[in-house]
């Protein structure tokens, strides 16, 4: 989607977003960030933080600041930030494909369901590891492209719809990956058909093309999460 695009679509989401899309979206946000390794004092950038249904997950000794582009989604934000007196978080208007924060600025950042909105993944990726520390954890939550030939068929036909309603379908995961310079180390759904993966990597500043690592099936190991179908 085109800049203006999303400005106009989210600006009309922002009264409707939570009641829409939070019983879809939270459950991933809350695993993702629940199993990030935020330590006291961890630096996060939240990039499309719209109406900040992430907010919550946050422990009181990191500091975030969440980046969105729409001030209708970031007055939500703000709201939320406002009624529960989160002390270590700020939001501020701006835009992923140039974000306004010096080089290595955080320790982490956390993206979701936004790689698939921006007009353009792989500027936004650049910005991300540009702003995140060498070695820094960089994790993403969003829906690509099914390799189911019949859900992909569904997918392609309803593409131009889901792009005039605010997400494209069509972004390929390994593409994205590859693309990204992302050195990924676990990627899983949270059950076995899901719209949803959640992508752990490292930014590993020295690499530009990304590695791909095998499905952690719906994983596993390191999160220890509850999988059901
Ligand atoms: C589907 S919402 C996701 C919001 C939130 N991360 C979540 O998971 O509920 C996508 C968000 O990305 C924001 N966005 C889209 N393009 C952006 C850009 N170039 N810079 C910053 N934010 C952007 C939109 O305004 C919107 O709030």
């Amino acid at each position: 989607m085109e800049l203006h695009a999303i400005k106009r679509v989210y600006g009309a989401y922002s009264d409707v977003y939570d009641a829409l899309f939070k019983r879809f979206f939270y459950p991933r946000i809350k695993h993702a960030i629940n199993y990030m390794d935020i330590k006291p004092g961890d630096r996060i950038l939240d990039v499309g933080v719209g109406t900040g249904l992430a907010l919550s997950e946050y422990p009181k000794f990191c500091t975030v600041v969440g980046i969105d582009l729409s001030t209708a989604m970031l007055k939500k934000a703000k709201k939320k930030i406002r009624e529960n007196s989160y002390k270590n978080i700020n939001v501020l208007s701006m835009n992923a494909e140039m974000v306004g924060f010096e080089d290595d600025t955080f320790d982490k950042v956390f993206i979701s369901h936004v790689v698939s909105v921006v007009p353009d993944p792989y500027t936004v990726m650049d910005e991300v590891k540009r702003v995140c520390k060498n070695n820094g954890q960089i994790v993403i939550v969003n829906h690509f492209k099914s390799r189911n030939k019949i859900v992909m068929a569904g997918e392609k036909f309803l593409n131009p719809i889901c792009e005039k309603i605010g997400w494209s379908n069509d972004l390929c995961l390994n593409e994205f990956i590859r693309r990204s310079g992302l050195n990924v180390y676990e990627k899983y759904m949270l059950k076995k058909l899901d719209f949803w993966h959640i992508l752990f990597a490292t930014n590993n500043k020295s690499v530009s093309e990304g590695n791909d690592v095998a499905y952690g099936r719906f994983n596993t190991a390191s999160t220890g999460a509850e999988h059901s179908l």
